[in-house]
């Protein structure tokens, strides 16, 4: 969602706040803006599009002053305009005042301010909160903020500064992640550490219904009721060489290559293999607990739902529990039946996406034990389930997820080994999962290694506007997933299916103009498959087939194939899925799309 960044400190506050936001743009990039305290009053710059526009505008006028903040814009109140940017100023303008998330009520706040007198400029509630927050303001803004903040429902990251106090600045956060960045002599507020990393690595997690009050001294900790709180300062291990392109044209690109070595991450001192198991310490679960489960609920949104599903036929092929995948979104306001023997497992990259999260609080309400596989430390969700593992996929920009994903496939193979052996999977079934599992760098590298042979797919099917993904068993969410790897960013209308399902209505769509991806490896379903292949080629439709060395029938029919190395079944979706990512990302260059920055959409999504 939108990005957030905010300094106080000796140094001129533009610069960092432009900087910061740069490093955040992945999070939102329809508007940006800052405000800064410049001694004599608020500077407020926006301006609608990307953020070099904003930078544009301020080569024109860069305001000076040491505190400050800036947006990066998300839209869910009102288009994208220079208008409705952040920051928005009350009405006495006088504080300025960013926000990530959504107020609920902010129509009737808006309505009692109107009748007040109030004028506002923009759609968003973003103002009216503002605006609320200076009708509270009594000479504090620490309080001004908080008595606001006791008045809004919905879910927010804030940062607020006013004229009359040029030393402070306020953030708050419920719903929205925010942390503290803590330098040498100066302070920093951010909805994501990359933000201030090349500052400092040293940051202070905020929790739902916590303040922070910055100023030139130091900064400290609250909840709305004035109760000081206190907080651990973690260190950041990753580095800024992670976050930033390395060469590659795109952050997306970069990511899919960077997979050999994030999936080896994931599984880092998990595997023991002469025990044909996993050593998933973090779950917090005891042998006992395991076997105390009858029911495995896994939820998540997405490509992570994707991951879900993978893992469901993983779970109940190898550790026979029944397993259900529900989007994040569906399960938090169906009223599950969950109870202490159900595991519910929330599976997200950002660990904030907003209807993850929820489902997870729910699942924990109705007395679920809960864990989580998430990609970034500190997130909201690592932080609230009882357990999980952290991918270690290092920093995901790219708005498509591609490494979080496989890496995600790999930890639902680490838990699927620790429940497979506390019930049916024998130890010589565990070794061989585990020699699968670590011939997998090596094969997604070859993989790589033959780039431009997708390249060169991508070059004849670009020009297409609609697309099919086929695939039976584990290797359907892999159908699932490369179509919506290649609608987001290529924005190709794209649909994934069972291959046998497209008799029951997809068919139709079939013509000599209809690219057929099909995830055809030599498995348990490959005659079945070759028979969906035989009956899109009687319909004239155009195959592109995934498939194992050596299969001449699927050759001989498809249009065009690419080979990747055999795998044990299960661990087909982490080799199949490289060069559906590799596809999409070429078609859409091809396009001309901005890859990294696909429309409307934004990394985390951290509203409803
Ligand atoms: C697709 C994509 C989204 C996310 C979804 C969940 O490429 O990135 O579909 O997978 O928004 O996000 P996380 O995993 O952060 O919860």
């Amino acid at each position: 969602m939108c990005g957030i960044v905010g300094y106080v400190g000796p140094r001129q506050a533009v610069g960092l706040l432009i900087e910061g936001l740069r490093r955040l743009e992945y999070r939102g990039y329809d508007s940006s803006g800052i405000a800064v305290l410049n001694g004599s009053g608020l500077a407020v710059v926006k301006q609608s599009g990307k953020l070099s526009a904003l930078e544009q505008r301020l080569t024109e006028y860069t305001p000076k002053g040491t505190v400050g903040i800036g947006h990066t814009r998300w839209a869910t109140h009102g288009p994208p305009t220079t208008g409705n940017a952040h920051p928005h100023v009350d009405q006495s303008g006088k504080i300025a005042l960013i926000h990530n998330g959504i107020i609920e009520n902010a129509g009737a706040i808006k309505k009692v301010l109107e009748q007040r007198g109030h004028t506002f400029k923009s759609d968003t509630d973003t103002e009216v909160l503002a605006h609320l927050v200076g009708v509270c303001y009594r000479g504090s803004l620490e309080e001004a903020v908080a008595e606001a903040l006791r008045e809004v429902d919905g879910a927010y990251g804030i940062a607020v500064i006013c004229s009359d106090e040029p030393d402070v600045l306020v953030a708050a956060r419920k719903g929205s992640p925010l942390l503290v960045g803590v330098g040498d002599g100066e302070w920093f507020v951010a909805s994501d550490a990359s933000a201030i990393l090349s500052h400092t690595r040293s940051v202070v997690y905020l929790d739902d219904g916590e303040m922070v009050v910055l100023t030139r001294k130091g900064y400290h900790v609250r909840d709305l009721a004035a109760t000081r709180i206190e907080k651990p300062v973690n260190q950041i291990e990753w580095d800024l060489a992670t976050i930033e392109r390395g060469g590659y044209a795109h952050f997306m690109l970069k990511e899919i290559f960077e997979q050999p070595d994030t999936v080896r991450n994931t599984m880092r001192g998990h595997l023991l293999e002469e025990e044909g198991t996993a050593r998933v310490s973090g779950l917090n679960l005891t042998d006992d607990d395991i076997k105390r489960i009858n029911r495995i609920v896994i939820t998540a949104c997405g490509t992570s739902w994707h991951s879900a599903l993978i893992g469901e036929y993983m779970l109940e092929e190898l550790a026979r529990i029944p397993v259900e995948v529900e989007y994040a979104s569906e399960f938090r306001y169906r009223n599950p039946v969950v109870d202490d023997r159900t595991l519910v497992i929330g599976i997200s990259q950002s660990g904030e996406t907003a209807d993850t999260l929820a489902a997870i609080r729910e699942a924990k309400r109705r007395g679920a034990r809960t864990i989580g596989l998430v990609n970034v430390v500190g997130s909201t969700i690592a932080r609230e389930v009882d357990g999980g593992i952290y991918l270690h996929a290092g920093p995901e920009v790219g708005v498509a997820s591609t490494k979080a994903f496989t890496s995600q496939v790999i930890a639902l193979a680490l838990i699927t080994l620790r429940f497979g052996r506390l019930r049916n999977l024998s130890i010589l079934q565990g070794r061989q999962i585990i020699q699968g599992l670590r011939a997998l760098p090596e094969q997604v590298q070859e993989i790589l290694d033959r780039a431009p042979e997708v390249e060169a797919l991508a070059e004849r099917f670009w020009r297409s506007n609609n697309a099919l993904y086929l695939g039976r068993g584990v290797n359907f969410p892999v159908a699932l997933e490369g179509a919506l790897k290649l609608k987001e960013i290529s924005y190709i209308h794209a649909e994934g299916y069972p291959a046998a399902e497209m008799k029951h209505g997809p068919i139709a769509l079939i013509d000599e103009n209809m690219p057929v991806v099909f995830i055809a490896p030599k498995d348990a379903v490959h005659g079945k498959i070759v028979s969906n292949v035989e009956e899109v080629r009687a319909r004239g439709g155009q195959v592109i087939a995934i498939k194992n060395d050596g299969d001449d029938q699927i050759k001989r029919l498809a249009s065009a194939t690419f080979t990747i190395p055999e795998t044990l079944d299960l661990l087909t979706p982490i080799l199949a899925i490289i060069p559906l990512q590799l596809f999409s990302y070429y078609v859409a260059v091809r396009r001309g799309c901005n890859v990294d920055q696909p429309r409307n959409l934004a990394k985390s999504v951290t509203v409803e």
